[in-house]
């Protein structure tokens, strides 16, 4: 089992593609660094050499390209070496580790679009990943306007996207279940409002959750 160190704070972006979560990792992740705080930025699926070349394996290609489990597997092969590599190291020197993406991505799409198949991602997330992230930040937004900002970048990366509106829509109400279910965690920001304005939430809410740590 995976060993989480005790120092450092692990923050993750979550939501729908094209909802904003990358713009939003880089802003909190600058406004940190800005104040002085050893902080890394980083991505799933990929964040480690390992990971970025299991990442294209799974984005780029025919949506049916993989069976569900098989998907499960590689997503969960390539967030064992992110953390391996990239994530526990930078806790264990205390810095504030920001992902776009992590374990509430597979619960959401490979568990929730696929109910049946919830039990073998909580199962794998257990004996190999084993950790949650401090707090948990899911931008919400309408699925229609969230993917037509995502397909806009033409990013060849749009296997997810592929699978259309109504895929998206239950993704989105899967994150919001997640949320209800670990309100602890994991925080609802509404994602379609400027830039600004939700950035500017995300940082009170860091800040307020580095300060009740302290
Ligand atoms: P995600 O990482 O969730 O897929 P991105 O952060 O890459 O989303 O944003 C998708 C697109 O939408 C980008 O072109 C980005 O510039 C734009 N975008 C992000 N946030 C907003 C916002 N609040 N209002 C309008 N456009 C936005
Ligand atoms: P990402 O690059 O974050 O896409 P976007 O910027 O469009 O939101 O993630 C790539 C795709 O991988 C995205 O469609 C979501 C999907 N994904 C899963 O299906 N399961 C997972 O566990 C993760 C981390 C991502």
């Amino acid at each position: 089992m995976l060993k989480r160190p005790d120092t450092g704070i692990f923050l993750t972006f979550e939501g729908i593609d094209g909802s904003g979560k990358s713009t939003q990792a880089r802003a909190l992740a600058a406004a940190l660094q800005a104040g002085g705080r050893d902080t890394v930025l980083t991505r799933e699926p990929g964040g480690s050499t390992g990971a970025e070349a299991i990442r294209a394996l799974l984005v780029e290609g025919a949506a049916d390209r993989w069976s569900p489990e098989t998907e499960i597997l590689l997503f969960n092969a390539a967030r064992r070496d992110h953390l391996e590599k990239t994530v526990l190291p930078a806790l264990a020197r205390g810095a504030v580790v920001i992902s776009d993406r992590f374990a509430d991505s597979t619960r959401v799409y490979q568990g929730a679009a696929r109910a049946s198949l919830r039990p073998l991602v909580d199962q794998l997330h257990d004996l190999v990943i084993g950790m949650e992230p401090d707090l948990t930040f899911v931008i919400d937004m309408d699925a229609k306007i969230a993917l037509s900002r995502g397909l806009a970048r033409n990013s060849g990366e749009d296997r997810f996207e592929d699978m259309g509106a109504t895929f998206q829509q239950t993704l989105r109400a899967g994150f919001l279940e997640l949320a209800r279910m670990s309100p602890e965690r994991v925080q609802v920001v509404d994602g379609a409002r400027d830039m600004a304005a939700i950035s500017a939430d995300v940082l009170a809410a860091t800040r307020a959750f580095m300060d009740a740590r302290a």
